[in-house]
């Protein structure tokens, strides 16, 4: 486990989208949001819609504290790779955070280590945060797999030469075997595999570094479980996928947190 006192990160809460919500309903969500928080709330809140609504929901955020998240980008700065965003269209739209390697991206579309890590470099150059999501499979667990897994995950993602604002890099643990399922991981196990990345961290980069790094818990979380994945000591914030399709739950999420 990773001994020393939790240093001063701000909690970060991501709305994952997925493949929901068309530009009128992403606008009704943020509408809604607004209504039960009015005012900014504590924890930096990230809302990262689909593209098509990237957009209006940038229009729709002004004046508040949430930020923009897009859910993949190419690496490319341009060319012909029909049906691919550039990191600078994205750029374009204010977008602050860029969540990569998804392991639905991963499963459905076979994401590699190799491609986060193109992805990683393009989304820091662009001086935009990306949100680079590990995770083990419920066979890779069940066979005693998970620190090698997400070891190679995350050592695979940052390779090579980074640019100088890695610091703020966020990592995600999502467990696979806990998206979109229902059946969460106990904090205590999302603590302890979040304790071992930031140790990864720590001999990738610095004590330092990967103190000031991000660890986010993803997987099944809903109002009835945040409080107690946050209140972990490595834990910082999490990737909400279902449980932030609807403003009141995601509402509740995040007043949770504060
Ligand atoms: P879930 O998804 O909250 O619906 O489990 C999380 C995610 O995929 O980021």
């Amino acid at each position: 486990m990773y001994g020393d006192k939790k240093m001063e990160r701000r909690k970060l809460i991501v709305a994952n989208w997925k493949m929901n919500h068309t530009v009128a309903e992403s606008l009704k969500f943020f509408a809604a949001l607004r209504h039960v928080i009015p005012t900014d709330p504590y924890p930096e809140v990230v809302i990262a819609p689909p593209f098509t609504a990237l957009y209006a929901v940038e229009e729709a955020l002004k004046g508040s504290s949430f930020k923009l998240g897009a859910q993949n980008t190419h690496w490319e700065d341009s060319g012909a790779f029909t049906g691919e965003i550039a990191p600078l269209f994205l750029k374009d739209l204010n977008v602050d955070y860029v969540i990569l390697g998804h392991s639905e991206r991963r499963q459905y579309f076979n994401e590699s280590n190799e491609e986060v890590n193109n992805k990683l470099k393009a989304v820091l150059k662009y001086k935009m945060t990306p949100i680079v999501c590990v995770g083990e499979t419920d066979e890779e667990r069940s066979a005693g797999k998970t620190d090698a897994v997400i070891e190679a995950q995350v050592k695979e993602a940052v390779g090579g030469q980074l640019k100088t604002n890695v610091t703020d890099t966020v990592w995600a643990y999502e467990p696979r075997w806990a998206i979109g399922t229902g059946k969460s991981a106990s904090p205590s196990q999302a603590e302890e595999v979040i304790s071992e990345i930031r140790m990864l961290l720590e001999e990738v980069f610095d004590k330092s570094v990967a103190g000031q790094m991000r660890i986010l818990y993803g997987g099944s979380v809903s109002d009835k479980n945040a409080k107690s994945f946050v209140s972990q000591k490595n834990i910082d914030g999490l990737l909400v996928g279902g449980a932030s399709l609807e403003a009141e739950h995601f509402a509740k999420i995040i007043r949770s947190v504060e």
